[in-house]
């Protein structure tokens, strides 16, 4: 897996050489595919187009499309499946002058992603990130589906890691420019059939998810993104692009949008989004428990599109929260209810045991070390849950956590940070949420003498496939990646 699928970088190094002839009229061939190539002439960070501002507000209510279920990949019939190529095959086919290109669609993203030098701001690494990319599927969805002639019905599909761990089918066969889902630059394990790492996307990680009932620990706060967006969102983004520099096209947020596979990534977000709110409700729960934030600031956030009609639309984070209501589509998500975790100890991360293992341990007084330990006695699920954890800026790709006492090693949790783009090697990634399952460890993390230290280790592109590998060796030196540090550390555990 070192070396990724040859017709990417050859794929990119020959649109670059095109870019330089005149005005692309080689390319005036007759098939989508070099319409397509063309528009790849336009490459952020230096080429973005403006962005759109301003712009007709929605109207909730105004879409009286029906309400349509957005299903699962697998879940497509053939008829669908074919409209979804056909759509995709449109856009690509569009002219390059049109405000519904691929490519531009592509580049909107980037450009909200801060991998361009005239991004407004960044709508990752914030309370932003739920609802901005919920708009954005929102008016591509349209587009796609105005292209085919069925606006009304025609809904994405969502890529269900959870239950497909591997790249879905379509996406990837026929491995060629022919299938207008395929996109030659992904990790060649994946693009060739493989699995997803096992400890990414999994059923155990959106089970933990939602434990957490303060929306600032699963989605964000102003500063600082929420647990979801760098473990499973980041992950995944980055199991699927490239595993080296320059990391595209799903493992760098300037170009992750030119893969279709994105849409259905995100439309998975969105509806695990869906599923936490769904939570909402249940007996004995605190009155705003998985319910989204109601400060203005978060509600009033607006950002501009292109509709199917080349028009310019603005939606705000408030028109995006009743989906079903307002955008017309929905999700069938069991509703898993399990008991949240509401009690509270609020410890530090203190830095750092002398010893061979520097690293932080959790600072906690004797109360909550005898209350916590009991907790885990009767069986509770601990997490430990760090808010506003800084990420130095040249740090991008996937972390492991490990509690690591002795000999013994125990894997915590992993986060990811997405690379933003080309140029953009120094910018400073936002605050950082990270939730950790400390369940099996907490005897090593509470322990008196000698507690467990804390390591965040980058995880090896060649293990790709499993955390198992060397860095849970007894005796095999870890490579710190940084220092783990958090504005405030909680453990939480169910009330017994
Ligand atoms: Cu805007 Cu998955 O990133």
């Amino acid at each position: 897996m070192k070396h990724d699928n040859a017709s990417g970088p050859s794929r990119r190094r020959f649109l670059r050489g095109a870019a330089a002839l005149a005005g692309g009229s080689v390319f005036a061939g007759p098939s989508t595919v070099f319409s397509s190539l063309r528009a790849f002439a336009q490459d952020p960070p230096s080429g973005c187009p403006a962005p759109p501002t301003g712009g007709t507000h929605f109207v909730p209510g105004s879409d009286t499309r029906p309400i349509i279920l957005r299903k699962s990949i697998n879940a497509f019939s053939a008829a669908e499946l074919t409209k979804l190529q056909n759509a995709y095959a449109a856009l690509r086919a569009l002219p390059a002058t049109d405000k519904r290109t691929w490519v531009l669609q592509a580049d909107m993203h980037a450009l909200f992603c801060d991998s361009c030098t005239t991004s407004p701001t960044d709508i990752h690494g914030s309370w932003n990130f739920f609802p901005w990319h919920r708009a954005y599927l929102y008016y591509y969805e349209r587009i796609l589906g105005s292209l085919v002639g069925d606006l009304n019905h025609f809904r994405l599909p969502y890529w269900d890691w959870e239950n497909i761990r591997t790249l879905p089918t379509p996406y990837r066969s026929p491995g060629s420019a022919a299938n207008p889902l395929w996109d030659g630059i992904r990790n060649s394990g994946l693009a060739g059939g493989g699995n997803l790492p096992v400890a990414d996307g999994t059923t155990a990680r959106i089970n933990t998810l939602n434990l957490l009932t303060d929306f600032a620990s699963f989605g964000g706060n102003a500063f600082s993104a929420g647990a979801m967006e760098n473990n499973p969102h980041g992950t995944i983004h980055v199991d699927v692009g490239q595993p080296a520099p320059p990391f595209h096209d799903m493992g760098s947020l300037g170009y992750a949008a030119r893969d279709p596979l994105f849409f259905a990534h995100h439309c998975n977000i969105d509806k695990l989004w869906s599923g936490w709110n769904d939570l909402a409700g249940g007996g004995g729960l605190p009155p705003n428990a998985y319910k989204n934030p109601t400060d203005a600031a978060f509600l009033n956030a607006r950002w501009s599109f292109y509709d199917e009609n080349q028009q310019i639309v603005s939606m705000s984070a408030a028109d995006v929260l009743d989906h079903n209501s307002n955008l017309r589509y929905t999700y069938k998500v069991p509703i898993f209810r399990v008991p949240p975790l509401q009690l509270i100890w609020i410890c530090k991360l203190i830095c750092c045991l002398p010893g061979p293992d520097p690293g932080p341990i959790l600072e906690v007084s004797e109360r909550i070390r005898e209350e916590a330990l009991n907790a885990v006695r009767q069986q509770s699920t601990m997490l430990l849950v760090l808010q506003g954890v800084p990420v130095p800026p040249n740090a991008s790709g996937i972390f492991e956590i490990l509690s690591v006492r002795g000999e013994r090693r125990q894997h915590l949790g992993s986060f990811a940070i997405v690379e933003h783009g080309e140029g953009r090697h120094t910018k400073q990634h936002g605050l950082q949420t990270v939730v950790l399952d400390i369940t099996q460890a907490a005897g090593d993390l509470l322990a008196k003498e000698k507690p467990a230290t804390l390591r965040v280790v980058r995880r090896p592109t060649e293990q790709k496939p499993g955390i198992a590998g060397e860095i849970m060796r007894p005796g095999q030196k870890l490579e710190y990646a940084f220092e783990l540090k958090a504005e405030r550390a909680e453990i939480r555990a169910q009330k017994r």
